[in-house]
This record gives structure tokens, sequence and C-alpha cells, in this order.
């Protein structure tokens, strides 16, 4: 799931791929590589690492001022991080260089065929092997560039992005995609290749999203053609008009793009609700739903599959849908859905949840529910992703663009999405009385200045990170709405600082993890007022009585729990069924400070990146 990028115009190519690898690095950050078209022949470059160290190689290295180019910032799949294995990748000639984002699954059998064919292998990529069959389509079939591929690709197994030149026709970029996402901006005789639609921006606001099995030449001072990888057929381009802007992506002051996403909640939350949310007309309105109201009030179970952060959103929605709307959901991981050969009938309605709207595991999910005649419905966050366009409808989160590869905004706009479905079946299948609806209409028009508000405990909660970053292991509890949460909590610290941390429903504790605790372990309790006080309250006591240090997440004007606790960070009353979308926050932050203390790498935490586009 690397980032890809290209540039073919009148302008000097290499700052525009440099700043591109930047933007998209969240997408991996194994190693970094650029090869540019000089005038005469390709200048390469490639390094182990960030963009940032191929930066400062480059600076030494690079001497052109070409106008055509390509590079590549890889998460790695086939090969470990090293410099050989790192994209761009030459053809045995060194005619051809290619960059790749995705997995060609058989790379074996093809490479033994080129090896036999008198090719030979620098790199242990599956990408050395495409750019070198490329190759040798061009010499057996004498085509050029573009039909090469086009037949290569009939002969790949396996998911891709790519970028191809041949520096003996330097006036053109050959492109294709199936199951990895590719973008091309169309400026003004000049044209953009991008993993997504960030590193151009500034330069134009029109791109065409390549669709699976889709290919295109992109020619220096001449239109895009698109043609179909199967049969050669021409496709008309479909040019739209980009949204995003650049502020969205740059950090704006904030340290990392982790806190700045986090302090955008209140702003993510109330774009979410942008149209759908009327408290005045009490109504919900969301197109996605209403034009489909009779695939959701006739389904019998909601089936709702996703992955890591995703999932826990899924699971949030699990109780809204189940307390209000009355209708049976089942939460799956999209990895194991896939690969069971679980029951699904046409009565059933899949919800597909996914931030990026790549990940390949949910699109994978996504077409099996559909092949046994399942209707899906995506929630995502990315327009024009993959997931948004093979799902039968959906909504969107209107969250922004989201870097930092912890999730954050995604997942309480997730929340909020899936809690404007849930409220809108309920009031369509009465469900729900129209005075509760009401109040849950108000409330959740609340949501956005309660985040504001434990914002505000930002402070508090980073003395509270200094108190506990070094300790080992974490434990997260919380009961009904707020055990994903507690889940979701644990994740976080996990994946950006890389302390153990496990969530666990509060009552569950005595059934194990109970075990664990002494005066060294740190446990977060979500104990808000409304949702099994009481009982949340005994686990405390039970936590007390084995020594155990206790942060309480707790309802503005508790006492009983700030008596037994170590520390409380109070977030203002909401209906239960909300409460997920104000306890998250102190959570977020918790993790958030905890990891810059330890010097950990907040938006780029080793071993991840953010949209996971492999299985
Ligand atoms: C969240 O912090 C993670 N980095 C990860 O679990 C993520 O939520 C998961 O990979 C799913 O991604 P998606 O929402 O883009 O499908
Ligand atoms: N499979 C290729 C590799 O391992 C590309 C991986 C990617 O998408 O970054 O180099």
């Amino acid at each position: 799931m690397c980032g890809i990028v290209g540039y073919i115009g009148h302008r000097e190519a290499y700052p525009i791929i440099l700043k591109g690898l930047k933007r998209l690095e969240y997408r991996g950050y194994d190693s970094a590589g650029i090869a540019l078209y000089d005038g005469s022949d390709i200048k390469l470059s490639k390094t182990k690492g960030k963009v940032a160290d191929l930066e400062a190689r480059l600076e030494k290295e690079i001497t052109t001022n070409g106008t055509l180019g390509i590079g590549h910032t890889r998460w790695a799949t086939h090969g470990v991080p090293n410099d050989i294995n790192s994209h761009p990748h030459y053809s045995n000639s060194g005619n051809l260089v290619i960059i790749h984002n995705g997995i060609i699954e058989n790379y074996e059998s093809l490479k033994k065929e080129l090896i036999k064919r008198g090719y030979t292998f620098k790199s242990d990529t599956d990408t050395e092997v495409l750019v070198n069959l490329i190759e040798d389509v061009m010499k057996k079939e004498n085509t050029k560039l573009g039909k090469a591929v086009q037949i290569a690709l009939n002969q790949v197994v396996g998911a891709y992005a790519i970028a191809v030149f041949d520096k003996n026709k330097p006036n053109e970029i050959v492109v294709a995609r199936l199951g990895s996402p590719l973008a091309i901006g169309i400026g003004d005789d000049e044209f953009f290749i991008a993993s997504d639609a960030s590193p151009f921006l500034e330069y134009t606001k029109n791109a065409i999203y390549l669709e699976d099995e889709e290919m295109a030449i992109v020619r220096r001072d001449k239109e895009v053609k698109i043609r179909k990888i199967k049969d050669d057929s021409p496709v008309a381009p479909y040019m739209q008009e980009l949204q995003l802007n650049l502020e969205q992506i740059e950090k704006g002051g904030y340290d990392h793009f982790m806190l700045k996403e986090i302090y955008e909640q209140p702003r993510a939350i109330l774009d979410t609700f942008r149209g759908r949310l009327r408290t005045n007309e009490a109504i919900i309105k969301m197109s996605g739903v209403e034009d489909n109201m009779k695939k959701f009030l006739n389904a019998d179970r909601i089936i709702v599959v996703a992955c890591g952060t995703s999932w826990h959103a899924g699971l949030v929605s699990e109780y809204i849908f189940e307390d209000l709307a009355r209708i049976p959901v089942e939460v799956e991981y999209a990895s194991e859905f896939r690969y069971r050969n679980p029951v699904i009938t046409e009565k059933d309605l899949v919800i597909a949840i996914s931030q990026s709207g790549e990940t390949a595991d949910t699109l994978a999910a996504i077409k099996l529910a559909k092949s046994k005649g399942a209707f899906v419905f995506g929630v995502c966050n990315v327009v024009g992703s993959s997931i948004a366009r093979e799902t039968d409808a959906g909504a969107y989160t209107h969250a922004g663009p989201e870097i930092g590869v912890a999730s954050t905004k995604a997942f309480t706009t997730q929340i909020t999405v899936l809690t404007l479905i849930a409220l809108r079946l309920a009031r369509a299948k009465g469900t729900i009385s129209s005075s509760d609806y009401r109040h849950h209409l108000i409330e959740l028009e609340l949501i956005p200045s309660k985040v504001e508000k434990v914002l505000k405990s930002d402070d508090y909660v980073k003395t509270i990170a200094n108190i506990y970053k070094d300790v080992k292991n974490f434990l997260y509890l919380g009961r009904g709405y707020n055990f994903p949460v507690a889940l979701e909590g644990a994740l976080k610290l996990k994946e950006i600082s890389y302390i153990h941390a496990e969530g666990y429903p509060a009552a569950e504790m005595k059934h194990g993890p109970i075990a664990l605790i002494d005066e060294n372990m740190p446990i977060v309790v979500i104990a808000t007022k409304k949702g099994h006080y009481d009982k949340v309250v005994s686990n405390i006591q039970e936590i007390k009585s084995r020594k155990g240090k206790i942060i309480g997440i707790v309802t503005e004007g508790d006492q009983q729990v700030k008596e037994l606790a170590d520390h409380v960070i109070e977030v203002p009353e909401t209906l239960e069924s909300l409460s997920p979308l104000v306890t998250t926050i102190p959570l977020q932050l918790l993790s958030y400070h905890i990891a810059v203390m330890l010097n950990k790498n907040v938006d780029q935490p080793r071993n991840l990146a953010k949209s996971v586009t492999v299985e």
C-alpha cells in the first residue's frame, strides 16, 4: 500500500514529485525513490527510509531539471525494506522504469518463466517481475509501451496501481489500476499521477479517477486516453472537480496531524450532520438511506464488515441499531468474514465501514456479500474511493482528510453517521417514541460543543500521561456502549506508543484479566453516569482492592468514582447511546501524549500504513 506519484508537463518534475511523496507518505514509509528523465537518460535514486532520507540524498545526486518523472513511497510486501527493493525498478535493458502499489500474486511463476528467457533480477520484489514482463512483451510482440502494458497485465493476478515510462518514448507515462487507487490530475498541458489527489491540489482541481481494470496513456500536450485492460477498448474519461483544499491536508500549526485531527472533531461531526440532522423539523435526511428505505426496513439483519478502528465503530453501531431500531446486528472483522463460508442471503443488509475506502479485506468482504445477493451500504470518508464505488449505496463521513495513521476523527464521524442511520430507521419502524426521537436529535446536536469541552481537559490528560508513560501494560474497561470505546482506547495506545494495552468489557475482568492487576497496572475505566454505572463502580472497587491505578472517565460532577479513582477525567453528560462520542476523546489524547513523551513517531507509527490495501 504505497504511494505513487508522477508528473509530465512543462515544469521541473523533481520538486512536484518530492512534495507529492511527502503528502503520500502516510501510505507507507519503508523506502522512497524517484526516477526522472533528464533529456537523454533516466536518473534514478532510491533509499530505504523516509522521503526526508531520499531528499537528503537527492540534494547530492539529482542534477536534472527534467519535466517527466515518477516517485514512490513503499510499504513493503515482497522483499525486506532496503535500497534494492525500493521503487522505482528498471527493466533489464534499463529502458523502462516502473512504480507499483499492490501485489502481483503470480509473480513467482512469471519470474521463473522470465528467468528461463534470460532475464535477471536484482530485487526480491514482485514489481521488478512486472516491469520485465512488460519489456518482454514489447520485444516479443514488437509493440509500444501502452500495448505491452495491456498485454502483460492480462497475464497478471493480483492488485496494482502502476506508472511506467520508456526512456526511448519520453513523452508519455502509462498508468493502470486494479484494486489500488490511481488519480490523474489534468492541468494545462501537464498531467499529474498520484494515489490520491493531495500531490496535485495546488496545480489543478480537475481529476480523473481510474476505475479497476482501466489503464491510461498520459501524453505530454495531448488528451488522456483511457482503455480497458481486458480488451483494449476505449473508455470515455470522466473528469471530476476536486473539493479538497490544501489547508485541509496540512498541519495547520499543530505538532502532529493526529493532534490536529483530534481537535478537528467538533467541526468534523458538525460537517457530518450538515444537511442531514434537522433538529428543528425533527427529521434526519440521508439520501442513501431514503432511496433504499425498503431495503433497510425489510432486512432480517445487518452485518457490519470493517477492520481496526472502523470495526470498533461498527461495534458501537451494534448497540445503537439493536437498542433503538430493534434490528439484529452482527459485526464482523472483514478479514475473517471473507474467508469463512458465511451465511448471507438477499435478506441481509451489509454495512461496510472504512475511513480510507481502500482496505483490501473490507473490499473483498463487500464483493463476497454482493455475490450472495446482499445489499451493501458503505460508510466511507474518502470520496470516490474504491469502497465508496463498490457499494450499492452509502453515506460519507465528512471528516476531511485523515493523515495521521491512528484514526481519530474518522471514528467519531463514523459513529455519527451510524447513529443518524439508526435513529432514522428507528423512526421509520416506529421503535422509538416521537419524544424520545426528538430528545436524541437535540442531544446529538449538542455533541460538537461537548467534544469541544472535553478537549479543554487536554492539559490535565497530559499530566496523567506523564505519570504513566513508562509502564509496560495498560487495561481499558467499559461496558455497553462504552465497551467498544475501551477497545479503541487500547488500540490507540498500542499503535502509537507501542505499549501493550488491552480493552475488555468491565464485567469480564473477573474472568481472567483481574490476575494482571497489581500496583503497577494503570486501568482506564469508562464510568459515565448512565449505562450500568453502579456495576462499573463495583468493578472499580474490585480493582482498587487489588491496588490497581484507576483513571476514570466520568460524567461531570461525579463524586463516587472520584473518591475511588487515582485520577478522573470529566466529560459532559449526554445520552448513553451518544456517550462514545465524548468518552473517546480523552483516550485519544492520552495515547497521543504518551507517544509524544516517548518520542515515538505519532503520525507514522512503525509497521503501519494509513490504508491497508493488502490482504
Ligand atoms: C486505526 O487507528 C488503524 N490505523 C486501523 O486499525 C484502521 O482503522 C484500519 O486499518 C481500517 O482502515 P479503514 O477505516 O481505512 O478501512
Ligand atoms: N509489492 C510491491 C513491493 O513490495 C509494492 C508494495 C506497495 O504497494 O508499496 O515492493
